[in-house]
Formats: C-alpha cells, sequence, structure tokens
C-alpha cells in the first residue's frame, strides 16, 4: 500500500516538497535488530527486530510499563542498549543523541520540551539545526501556523505560560523545524482535549503527505489504527504482534492479551 507518493493536487497550500523523501531504496529506513536496553542492571528491552521504511507511518502500542518509550530512547541514544540499531543503512547504536538528531531523526519526548522564557516563535526557530542541516527546508514558520493557529495567535507569547496543549503544539512543530526524515513522537495526544486531539491527527496525516517517516508511540488505538500502515504490539519489552492495523483488528486475542486494560 504505497499511495503515499501520489501527486494528488492538494488544497491550494503552498506544499511543495522539495525532493523525494531520503534516498528511497529497498532497505529499510530504520532496521532494529536484537536489541536490548538497560537503566542500570535494570534489563528492560529483551530483543526487539523493528523495521521502519522510508515514508511509512508505524505505530508502537502496548500496556503502559512495556519499554515502549525506552524503544525510542534507545533508537535516540539516551539508554545504554546492546544490538543493531542502523538508520539509512548505518549503525547509530549509542551514539550521542545530538549526532543522530543531525542524522535526520527527529524526537519529540513524552514531557513537553520547551524552553518557557522564550516565545513560541523563538522556540521554533531555535528547533532549525542551521542552514547547513536543513537540506531541503520542508518546513517554514508559516506551515506550523497554519496547522497550528493557536500558534500563530501565541507567536509572542512565552512558551512557558502556554497550556498543555499549546506547549505539545509547540513541540511537535519545533521538531519539525530541524527538518527530519524521520521523527518518533511519544505519547503526543496524552491528556489533550478532543479538539485538540483532532489537530494533532491532522499533523500527523500532514507528516505522511509529505513522505516524512514516522514511529507513533501512541494509547489511542483509533488514530493509531487510522494513520498507520504498520503497527507493533509490545509485551514485556518485546514485540508481540507485527501486521497492518487491518490485522490487528482481526485479531481480539491480541487486543486482549496485550491491549486492552
Ligand atoms: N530511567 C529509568 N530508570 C529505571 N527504570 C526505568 C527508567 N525509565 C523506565 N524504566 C522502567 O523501564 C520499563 C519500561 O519503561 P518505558 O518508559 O519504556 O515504558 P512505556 O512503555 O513507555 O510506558 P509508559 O509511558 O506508560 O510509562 C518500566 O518498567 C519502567 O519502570
Ligand atoms: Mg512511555
Amino acid at each position: 500500500m504505497s499511495g503515499v507518493a501520489s501527486s494528488g493536487a492538494s488544497s491550494g497550500a503552498v506544499l511543495e516538497t522539495a525532493s523525494a523523501p531520503g534516498s528511497a531504496s529497498a532497505r529499510p529506513l530504520l532496521e532494529i535488530t536484537d536489541l536490548h536496553a538497560y537503566y542500570g542492571k535494570s534489563h528492560v528491552l529483551h530483543g526487539i527486530d523493528l523495521h521502519i521504511d522510508a515514508g511509512e507511518i508505524v505505530s508502537l502500542l502496548g500496556r503502559n510499563g512495556v519499554g515502549r518509550s525506552t524503544t525510542v530512547k534507545s533508537i535516540m541514544g539516551q539508554v545504554v542498549t546492546t544490538g543493531s540499531i542502523l538508520f539509512k543503512g548505518e549503525e547509530i547504536g549509542n551514539e550521542k543523541a545530538f549526532r543522530i538528531a543531525h542524522r535526520g531523526i527527529g524526537y519529540v519526548p513524552e514531557n513537553r520540551d520547551i524552553f518557557p522564557r522564550l516565545t513560541v516563535e523563538q522556540n521554533l526557530v531555535l528547533g532549525e539545526k542551521g542552514s547547513g542541516a536543513r537540506r531541503n527546508a520542508r518546513w517554514s514558520l508559516a506551515d506550523m501556523y497554519r496547522m497550528f493557529p493557536r500558534l500563530k495567535e501565541r507567536e509572542h507569547v512565552a512558551a512557558g505560560v502556554l497550556s498543555g496543549g499549546e506547549q505539545q503544539m509547540l513541540t511537535l512543530c519545533r521538531t519539525l523545524m530541524g527538518d527530519p526524515d524521520f521523527i518518533m513522537i511519544d505519547e503526543p495526544t496524552e491528556g489533550l482535549a478532543p479538539k485538540i486531539v483532532e489537530l494533532v491527527a491532522d499533523y500527523l496525516k500532514e507528516l505522511k503527505d509529505r513522505g516524512i517517516s514516522v514511529l507513533l508511540v501512541e494509547q489511542k488505538l483509533a488514530i493509531a489504527l487510522e494513520i498507520s500502515q504498520r503497527v507493533y504490539v509490545m509485551g514485556h519489552g518485546q514485540i508481540v504482534f507485527e501486521g497492518t492495523p487491518a490485522e490487528l483488528k482481526a485479531d481480539p486475542a491480541i487486543r486482549k492479551e496485550w491491549l486492552e486494560v
């Protein structure tokens, strides 16, 4: 199902993709093999295999504490790991986080990570990685304000006084300003009002339309199933299911054992 590349006329907005995302080849964009992760002596991931292709949106599901955030942090070099993490064919396991970011991986962590004293606009501009790294400059400030008009209204306000939902929008946008080829987003809709959840869903769809690959950690099954091409379900530090949303929908046993509360 590779409908992503279809060049349907989009609705008027400036939506030109500068070039094809990544170098779409046969090998996955991200390929994880036998990943183990540790917090000190605590062994949290027990041999994860996972891959993401260029332009693909993949969700990582599972109950609290199963290791979803640890998986994402492992990719971002924030946890000690063994095993292999290949990004664009190169090993990045245990590399420094800033190097990983410069390779084109964006990360939106669970906690809304903003500079509270800087304005919304300053936070966004800080997300840019400098002219060298902004290879395609796929995203502009105007794109951010179009997706989240509320941020435009609050452009000159200190980020620290924004609501939780506004801070989440800001974090999502700041990461995009770094022009990632691949973005990992950890529970973006947690604790947000339904209206804002809808905006976040639109944001995810826009990433999909522009061919950005996404690894989404999400509790809300409906969004994950709607937006993803594939899903992984985790249980106790391992992958217990991999398949399409349709396959997961058709498998009540997996949902009952590993997802429903
Ligand atoms: N900094 C840490 N030090 C020690 N143990 C940790 C640390 N962070 C997480 N853990 C443990 O690792 C396991 C996996 O945690 P992780 O944060 O990956 O879970 P999760 O699937 O993201 O769930 P949730 O977001 O609901 O907490 C849990 O048992 C958790 O207690
Ligand atoms: Mg988590």
